[in-house]
């Protein structure tokens, strides 16, 4: 069946916006937690509840599209990027900030096909950002178009940075590393505990620029089309074009900021998704 894109973005906003009810229902409320690929890597109810409501509602709409979820790949499932028209589903980015009632957390879904994004959506309910991007028609927060800063000077940069889920010694070796170097070269850093909404802040022009190693699929496939729609650039951290597969990506306000960050960034390759 043809693929109409117009469908399928009046289908999953609404849809959206009603899980993150759940978000919001339930940020101060008692959790079941449990812990996935390491003791800081969790999941919560809220997670999995989500990823269900989303994915079998968009697989009773569209029999023909595939599926990349977050918590299904965790059960097992196969994560594999095809042509195919592919829903990439975040249910709750920022588990951590869920777990301890800290606001920023959001829903990050995408629709990819042929290998290209062609809708993404951040959606952080508790703090009201609605953030929407179709391919070639811009990025949006609530509704008003929005554009990365352009700035390219690192020393006036407010530069997302994060720690991970993960404990892997070499990982964590990079990323201090990178803090060391970077934390003195910039104007300020932050670490908001959500990948989706660091790409989203630097959509905004909040933020200028972030990386992360060791992140999913899941957590940059709606962020990449928002930073590109808002003119921002994601790349890969050590330069050139990113791997959506690769678990690593730096995005930035500018071509120029990106390659002065990548310049200066200790690499770190996790096994890929
Ligand atoms: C995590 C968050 C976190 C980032 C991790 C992600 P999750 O996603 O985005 O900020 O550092 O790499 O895995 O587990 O909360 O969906």
């Amino acid at each position: 069946m043809a693929l109409n894109l117009d469908v399928c973005y009046d289908f999953i906003l609404p849809l959206i916006k009603k899980s993150g009810e759940l978000i919001r229902d339930r940020i101060w409320s008692q959790k079941t937690v449990e812990v996935k690929a390491s003791e800081i890597d969790l999941v919560t109810e809220t997670d999995q509840e989500i990823e269900r409501i989303l994915i079998s509602s968009l697989r009773d709409k569209f029999p023909d599209h595939k599926f990349i979820g977050e918590e299904s790949t965790a059960a097992g499932q196969k994560c594999e990027l095809t042509a195919a028209p592919t829903w990439i589903i975040d249910p709750v980015d920022g588990t951590m900030n869920f777990v301890h009632g800290y606001p920023n957390v959001c829903i990050s879904v995408a629709l990819w096909a042929d290998c290209v994004p062609e809708i993404g959506i951040i959606y952080a309910p508790v703090v009201g950002m609605l953030f929407t991007a179709r391919r070639g028609q811009g990025a949006f927060l609530n509704g008003n178009r929005i554009f990365a800063s352009k700035q390219t000077d690192l020393a006036k940069a407010l530069m997302g940075l994060e720690y991970g889920t993960t404990r892997n010694e070499q990982h964590m070796k990079a990323v201090k590393e990178n803090a060391n170097i970077l934390v003195p070269k910039v104007h300020g850093v932050r670490s908001s505990g959500s990948c989706a909404m660091n790409m989203a802040l630097t959509a905004l022009g909040a933020t200028d620029c972030n990386y992360e190693f060791g992140i999913h699929v899941w957590d940059i496939a709606a962020g990449m089309l928002i930073v590109t729609e808002a003119g921002g650039v994601v790349v890969d951290p050590a330069g050139g074009p990113v791997d959506v597969m690769s678990r690593r990506f730096l995005c930035a306000s500018s071509q120029a900021l990106a390659d002065d960050v990548s310049r200066l960034l200790v690499q770190f390759y996790p096994e890929r998704d």
